[in-house]
């Protein structure tokens, strides 16, 4: 039996949180969720269709709004923080939205679990570690310094060292979890893999940045979800866990998977300008969480993966294309 019973899940209806209520529901049977969403541009209803009623409550609010939060927090046993401002180029062209969501969400969601001895796991990125060089023989572990690049990634790294200082001054039973690359469904399509797909399907010849030796190590994010429950529930108090999956690939390749996949000439895409401050290389040694927690992946087939993936936004445009024309005016005005 799960020791905690009322769980609240902040961003639950953005893409890694709404997989992970959906996991919940369907692996932990004497579990409730309350989903925190504030359903930005980046939210969707949608993603938590088909959940119990009687087992998911969906509350429409912002995690930077302490009454709601104190409220919330009252009746609750423990909360997994997804609710974040995520993608890395709308962070460059506007941070605005990441200091307040990523860095004072999560203070106020810190002050809550405080004041009502609630346990805590913050959701962050390997992304606060910086980069690799591509030939670097080390991958990211809990002790690499931290060294974030970006507006996102500098508020992630914000929102982390806040959650161990509450840890170690006001003793908030925390533990943080910091993740590579998710890809699976419901990924707004801003994001790489589902931006190609959906180009594809949509006739727009795909977008590479940079010269797109670039690597991402990929995880199916069903397998991020069975890692936070582990950290949660057998995760030692005031420790951050790495999650990752040894899926290591440059973006050609990754690119050039989806286009054979689809039925493409693996050379039909664009070459697009730079991400500014473009990270060359993120690499996860998971080894904490699998020796201490007996974690291990289930999507060890990256092709297999992302085949379904493909075949989840090919079954399902209406989630998709009301976003289209705006995400991709949104990168034509940023020359990508
Ligand atoms: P997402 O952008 O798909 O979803 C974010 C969700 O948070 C949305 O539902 C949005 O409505 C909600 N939200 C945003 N601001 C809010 C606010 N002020 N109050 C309440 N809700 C708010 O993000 P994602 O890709 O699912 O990422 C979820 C978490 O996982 C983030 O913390 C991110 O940093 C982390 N993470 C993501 C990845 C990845 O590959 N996507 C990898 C590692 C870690
Ligand atoms: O590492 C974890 C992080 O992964 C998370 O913390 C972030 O929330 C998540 O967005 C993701 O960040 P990235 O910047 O790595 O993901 P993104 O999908 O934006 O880009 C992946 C790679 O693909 C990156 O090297 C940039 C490149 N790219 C992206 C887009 C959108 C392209 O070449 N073309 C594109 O069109």
């Amino acid at each position: 039996a799960s020791p905690f019973n009322h769980i609240v899940v902040t961003g639950g209806a953005g893409f890694i949180g709404s997989n992970f209520v959906h996991w919940v529901l369907d692996n932990q049977p004497d579990a409730h969720v309350t989903v925190l969403d504030a359903l930005t541009y980046a939210g969707n209803r949608e993603n938590l269709a088909g959940c119990d009623p009687e087992r998911m409550t969906f509350v429409h609010g912002d995690i930077c709004d302490a009454g709601l939060v104190d409220r919330l927090f009252a009746e609750a046993d423990a909360c997994v923080h997804f609710a974040a401002e995520s993608h890395n180029d709308n962070s460059i062209a506007d941070p605005t939205p990441f200091l307040r969501t990523n860095v004072e969400g999560t203070f106020t969601l810190l002050q809550a679990a405080r004041n009502h001895g609630v346990r805590f796991h913050h959701i962050s990125t390997d992304e606060v570690y910086g980069d690799l060089a591509l030939d670097d023989p080390n991958r990211f572990t809990e002790e690499t310094p931290y060294r974030p690049s970006s507006p996102y990634s500098s508020t992630k790294a914000s929102s982390d060292m806040l959650v161990r200082a509450w840890h170690r001054t006001y003793g908030v039973e925390a533990t943080i979890s910091n993740c590579s690359n998710n890809y699976g469904p419901y990924q707004h399509i801003e994001k790489f893999i589902p931006r190609q797909i959906t180009n594809i399907l949509c006739g727009i010849r795909p977008k590479l940045y940079g010269d797109g030796k670039n690597v991402r190590d990929w995880i199916h994010t069903e397998d991020h979800s069975s890692a936070v429950w582990a950290i949660l529930t057998q995760g030692r108090i005031g420790e951050t866990y790495l999650i990752g999956a040894d899926g290591e690939r440059s973006n050609i390749d990754v690119l050039r998977a989806i286009l054979t996949a689809m039925g493409k000439d693996a050379d039909d895409f664009d070459w697009v300008k730079d991400r500014p401050g473009h990270d060359r290389r993120y690499a996860i040694d998971s080894t904490k969480l699998r020796r201490e927690l007996g974690w291990s992946p289930k999507h060890t087939n990256f092709d297999e993966g992302l085949a379904r993936t493909i075949q989840w936004y090919t079954d399902n445009p209406s989630w998709w294309q009301g976003a289209k024309e705006a995400t991709e005016a949104k990168y034509r005005a940023q020359g990508q």
